[in-house]
């Protein structure tokens, strides 16, 4: 896989993809963990010398046409404050054709490319007009929750630009390769969430490799059974007036906490409870502290509800560490289970 040290940044444009896909309520970003994780690539281009970087990325579905909501906008307020001295630029997609298409700052933040129908399309025409647009030389691919999608800023880019993989992207599939091949034992994989259609796989992927398995959250709770004596499932649950299950009770929470204490990997995939509430947030909350405190293993979370509520988290108390808190939801789950991303392909098969 081709990384930045296989090129040459000094005096060039370069064409960053990133995943910006970020919540946004009422015009303003409500959690910019994947803006933050943007950075290290951004600034390793700046110190190379790098000419010109155009960041280019989606928000939501907007289905190929402008949507004022899924704008991109908001996510050049961000970069502004977290890259004070540098001069960041926000400019409309080629189609647009009322806008400027020429900036001289630093960095250029694109608009929505999901604005365009090219987009989803993997059209080569959308990549060479993006690339025409920006003279871009060089493409870095640093969207890792977005490789598992065949798009125009997945794949036709990377045929048409010298391309290879940015520093996100490379911690990614750094940490999540060495847990799924070559754990330190013992490994925990701590299993939560709602649909046991989306966990299934990942429990089958990862049990030969990981020596405990604890599910908790709705699975639990709606009552999954497992004959798998490696696998323990929540045994009691806080409970609503009606009897509703809405979190996992304290002698569950407790049998994971040893678990966690004695683990040297945890994969944490999934909240135990109905966190939204923070009334039923108390196994997640105890969960990640737990796993966010030691210092002998190395943790790694996964899933946008999961990774969301530990960042919440993570602000409040400053001392939890996570080896990695993975930006990818979907390209997360699709990496683990061993299939392919096309994202990742397109990159193996440029030509530098
Ligand atoms: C994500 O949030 O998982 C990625 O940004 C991909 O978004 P998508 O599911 O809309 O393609």
């Amino acid at each position: 896989m081709k990384t930045l040290q296989d090129l040459d940044l000094h005096n060039k444009t370069i064409l960053v993809r990133v995943d910006y896909n970020v919540p946004i309520s009422s015009g303003k970003i409500t959690n910019d963990l994947r803006i933050r994780a943007s950075l290290p690539t951004i600034n390793y281009l700046l110190e190379k010398g790098a000419k010109q970087i155009y960041l280019i990325s989606h928000l939501g579905r907007p289905e190929g046409k402008p949507v004022k909501e899924f704008s991109l906008a908001p996510a050049v307020k961000t970069l502004k404050k977290l890259l004070p001295n540098q001069t960041v630029d926000f400019l409309e997609l080629p189609s647009n054709n009322n806008a400027s298409k020429h900036s001289d700052a630093r960095i250029v933040l694109l608009e929505n490319l999901r604005f365009d129908p090219g987009e989803e399309d993997n059209s080569t025409e959308f990549a060479k007009k993006i690339v025409n647009m920006t003279n871009a030389e060089l493409f870095v691919q640093d969207g890792f929750a977005v490789l598992h999608r065949t798009h125009a800023s997945t794949e036709a880019i990377a045929k048409i630009l010298p391309s290879c993989i940015g520093l996100l992207v490379e911690n990614e599939l750094k940490n999540l390769t060495k847990v799924i091949k070559n754990p330190n034992h013992p490994a925990l994989l701590v299993i939560g969430g709602a649909k046991i259609t989306d966990k299934s796989p990942l429990i089958a992927k990862l049990s030969s490799k990981f020596d405990h398995i604890v599910v908790g959250g709705k699975i639990a709770a709606d009552g999954y059974e497992s004959n798998d004596s490696k696998i323990y499932v929540a045994e009691d649950f806080d409970e609503t007036s009606e009897g509703k299950k809405l979190d996992i009770g304290p002698v569950s929470t407790a049998k994971i906490a040893g678990l966690i204490t004695d683990a040297k990997t945890i994969l944490w995939n999934g909240l135990l409870g109905y966190a939204e509430d923070p009334t039923y947030a108390t196994s997640s909350t105890i969960v990640a502290e737990l796993i966010g405190e030691k210092t002998d293993a190395t943790t790694i979370v996964c899933g946008g509800d999961t990774t969301g509520f530990v960042e919440n988290l993570m602000e409040k108390h400053q001392n939890l560490k996570y080896s990695l808190i993975s930006t990818g939801g979907g390209a997360s789950l699709e990496f683990i289970l061993g299939n392919k991303l096309p994202g990742l392909e397109a990159i193996k098969h440029t030509s530098l």
